[in-house]
Parts: C-alpha cells; sequence; structure tokens
C-alpha cells in the first residue's frame, strides 16, 4: 500500500520505517526543512533504541522516502496518517489542536482517488469529526474517510511496540474505511488482537489508557511513601502485587514521578474534557496534582542530603525522561534540575543520549559531563534520575572516592543491591527505611 505520514517525530518516524519495513511505499512528510534534509542524507533526528538498522535498510529499499511536499505524499496514498504533536495548549492546557487542523487542510486539496485519513496523534473525542469537516470543506470533491488508529508505542521500545503491540485499535464508522486499515495491517492478523470500535470510543481508549497507567504510577509512588513511614519494602510490595494477574507487573516501578511528551499532558486533557462534560474525575485530577509534587519531594530529598553545605555541587545521572530515549520533554530528570537550580545548586550531569535536548533549554545553567564517571568528581550527592541499566552496572563504591561528600540519593533504585550503606555511604532511595 502506498502512506503518507504527516509528521515526522517521536510517532511518525518509528512508524514509517516499520511500515515501510513491512513492505508498504512509504512518504513521510514535515514541515520542518532540517529534519527532512537530514532524514534524505540518512540522518536520525532522534534517538530510538534499534531504529537505525531499521532506517538504512528502509531507506536503501525505497520503501521509506522523506518531503517536506505535502502533495508529493499525500497525492497517491491509500492511507495518509496525521502524526503531528498535540501538545498542552499555552493557556487553557487542553490538547492544541492547530497542529492537527492545520495538516488536515493542507493535505485536503492534494487527496486523489479514495484515501482514508488516519489519525494517530493523541486528540480529544470528537476529532475525526472535525478533521472530516475541515477536509470536506476545503475539497468538497474529495473521496475520502476519516479514522482514529490511537497509537500505544513507548518511546525507547518503539520499534518493538510496532512490530508486536499488545492490541490495534481503530475507530471507524463504515466498512469501507476498516477494509483499508485491515489491509494496512494484513501481516499483523493471527498474531495481534485487533479491535474495531466507534470513531469517538478509539478516541477516548487512548486517554483512558494513558490516564490509567499515569494512576497506577502514582498509586505505586504514593505506596512507596507509606513504605518508608511504615518500614515495610516497595520493591518487595511491587512484586507481591504484581503476581496478582488483575494487577500485573507492570508500571509499578516507584520513582520520581512520571513525564515524558505523553502522560501529563493526556492527563490534564482528559481531566479537562472530563470537566467540559460535567464528569467527575476526581481520581485523574489528584493524580495530577500528586505527580506535580512529587518532583518538588524529590528535589527536597537530594537538597536535604547537602543541607549546610555551602556551594553544593550536585551529580545527576540521567536526563531523559525515561530510558532508551532522548526525549526530555516533560522529564522528571529536567522538573527536579530546575528546582535544584532555582535552590542555587551547581549541576553537572549525564545522560547517554538527552545531553543535546537537555542543552537547548537549560543552556548552560548547568555543565554537562562527557561520562557518568565524571558526576562523581567532588559531588557532594549524586542523584540518579533517569533509569539507564548502565548505571546500574557503575561501580559506585570505587566512584564515591571522587566524591567531596559521600551522598548517594538513588530515585531510581538502580543501586539498591549494591550495599552502599555498608560500604559508609550515605545513600538514599524510595520506598525503604
Ligand atoms: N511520543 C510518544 O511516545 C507518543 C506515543 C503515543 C502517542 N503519541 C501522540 O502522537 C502525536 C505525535 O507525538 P510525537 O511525540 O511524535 O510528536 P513530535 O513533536 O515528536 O513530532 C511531531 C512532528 O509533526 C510535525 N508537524 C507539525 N505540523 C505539521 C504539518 N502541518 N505538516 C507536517 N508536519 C507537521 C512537526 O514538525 C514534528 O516533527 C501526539 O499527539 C502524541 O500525543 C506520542
Amino acid at each position: 500500500m502506498k502512506i503518507a505520514i504527516v509528521g515526522t517525530g517521536y510517532v511518525g518516524l518509528p512508524s514509517g520505517v516499520g511500515f515501510a519495513s513491512l513492505g508498504h511505499n512509504v512518504v513521510c512528510i514535515d514541515k520542518d526543512e532540517n529534519k527532512i534534509k537530514a532524514l534524505q542524507n540518512g540522518i536520525l533526528t532522534l534517538y530510538e533504541d534499534g531504529l537505525q538498522e531499521l532506517f538504512l535498510k528502509a531507506v536503501q529499499s525505497k520503501k521509506l522516502q522523506f518531503t517536506t511536499s505535502m502533495k508529493e505524499g499525500v497525492s497517491s496514498a491509500d492511507v495518509v496518517i496525521l502524526a503531528v504533536g498535540t501538545p498542552p495548549h499555552p493557556e487553557t492546557k487542553e490538547a492544541d489542536m492547530r497542529y492537527i487542523y492545520a495538516a488536515a487542510q493542507e493535505l485536503a486539496e492534494h487527496l486523489t482517488g479514495y484515501t482514508v485519513v488516519a489519525n494517530k496523534s493523541t486528540v480529544p473525542v470528537g476529532t475525526g469529526d472535525e478533521v472530516e469537516k475541515i477536509i470536506r470543506q476545503t475539497n468538497p470533491n474529495a473521496d475520502f474517510d476519516v479514522v482514529s488508529l490511537p497509537e500505544f508505542l513507548r518511546e525507547g521500545y518503539a520499534i518493538h511496540d510496532f512490530f508486536e503491540p499488545d492490541r490495534i485499535i481503530c475507530g471507524a464508522n463504515n466498512e469501507r474505511a476498516l477494509e483499508t486499515i485491515q489491509k494496512l495491517y494484513e501481516s499483523f492478523e493471527g498474531k495481534t488482537q485487533m479491535l474495531f470500535v466507534h470513531r469517538r470510543s478509539s478516541e477516548a481508549i487512548k486517554y483512558a489508557s494513558n490516564a490509567f497507567l499515569a494512576m497506577k504510577i502514582h498509586y505505586i509512588n504514593e505506596m512507596a511513601n507509606f513504605c518508608e513511614k511504615a518500614g515495610a519494602d516497595i520493591d518487595e510490595l511491587a512484586v507481591g502485587m504484581g503476581l496478582d494477574k488483575r494487577i500485573g507487573h507492570k508500571f509499578l516501578n516507584a520513582g520520581p514521578g512520571y513525564g515524558g511528551s505523553c502522560f501529563p499532558k493526556d492527563t490534564t486533557a482528559m481531566a479537562l474534557m472530563a470537566r467540559k462534560y460535567g464528569v467527575n474525575m476526581s481520581l485523574i485530577e489528584q493524580t495530577i496534582e500528586g505527580n506535580k509534587a512529587r518532583k518538588v519531594q524529590m528535589a527536597e530529598r537530594i537538597l536535604n542530603m547537602v543541607q549546610g553545605i555551602e556551594n553544593a555541587q550536585i551529580g545527576v545521572l540521567g536526563l531523559a525522561f525515561k530510558n532508551g530515549t532522548d526525549d526530555v520533554r516533560e522529564s522528571p530528570a529536567m522538573e527536579i534540575i530546575a528546582h535544584l537550580l532555582q535552590k542555587g545548586a551547581q549541576i553537572k550531569a549525564f545522560d547517554y543520549q538527552a545531553a543535546n535536548n537537555a542543552q537547548k533549554i537549560l543552556g548552560d545553567k548547568i555543565e554537562y559531563a562527557l561520562t557518568p564517571e565524571e558526576v562523581f568528581e567532588n559531588a557532594d550527592v549524586v542523584a540518579v534520575l533517569t533509569e539507564w541499566k548502565e548505571f546500574s552496572e557503575l561501580d559506585v563504591v570505587s566512584l564515591s572516592d571522587k566524591m567531596r561528600h559521600k551522598n548517594i540519593a538513588d530515585l531510581r533504585n538502580l543501586f539498591r543491591n549494591k550495599k552502599l550503606k555498608d560500604a559508609g555511604l550515605a545513600y538514599t532511595c524510595i520506598g525503604q527505611l
């Protein structure tokens, strides 16, 4: 099939590479000329585990192409996938729909033959109706359908999740559109649960899922606070809870709070959408507030370890919002660093992939280390803020000899088995006495 993907970011690019690897002819469109130029020259514009090899293969096979021209990508496409951003609106904090609506308008005049416009961006319920209206108004003769095709990939695991998704959900309001999407995902038949629902249900499923996962994280974080007071152990508690199949093991890792480009914005958008309909979503509202407060509490926990030390030097391990990505959008690390800077701390940080993106936001307000080991030099405390598994392989006891004060704030529980307290270090982690 011929596929056009509008928006070549953390969703559009791995999806484009994925569909091209399955043999479809894919054109990725973005209005960011620098991005497209780099991609045309075989340079990836974002880091995602495992993406590089498949990307190069897909480009070499000519199954994957890049352009800034909507006409070039859309005019011969059977399916046009929208994967543009829906960030929080700067004032209302609802999903900002300007990119979706602009893309719908821009693509409309180039539709030829029957085309399915599939929305992969996370959008409020009813957006499909709106996109349909925009296209119809712009090009009354167009033969098209609009479907909702929410994306559930996890950054850091995007390639894995493309090829082995838990489920494929499609919201289509007629049979013809549904058949086109079935064809698009033909190679998943018999392997992946495919659910076809009404368009509005599909749009709601995405928000409901993300809000639920965010609540699960907030729940385990509150349990960690409880364990710290009650003398229980959060990791043991999580294992015990997770053995119940109704609960499951996933998303029970206590930490510094959830972040990233999805959970914070999607929980807020869900809560605001519910308010508009007059529906009480107190669990989600509490989760949003609790998660915001948690980052400040975590920053204070780090500062407590260096109380009384003048010009405290804080070493930070991790800037990305999670391991396996270079994405720092709403990263707990970035928010904790902002709070530490406000309190006058000096910071030297390291991340395997995210330092460039962090530098675009923090500039020279912090120092950037070239190795994780460097972060320990002259530090009064070293804080672990991202769960890169490579950090857990560091020889922290030896590295602590480089520190001014041997304080470790392990907010990802990576060093728990290293017996740091026995080795004479001051060590704090999450959810343990
Ligand atoms: N990042 C994730 O893990 C993830 C997971 C599931 C769903 N989503 C959802 O997918 C959507 C995209 O997220 P993302 O993280 O890939 O965003 P992103 O910001 O990384 O990428 C969006 C891209 O769209 C481009 N764009 C915007 N308007 C355009 C237009 N009119 N024409 C062409 N290109 C245009 C931008 O230049 C940008 O490159 C969002 O709605 C998000 O909520 C994201």
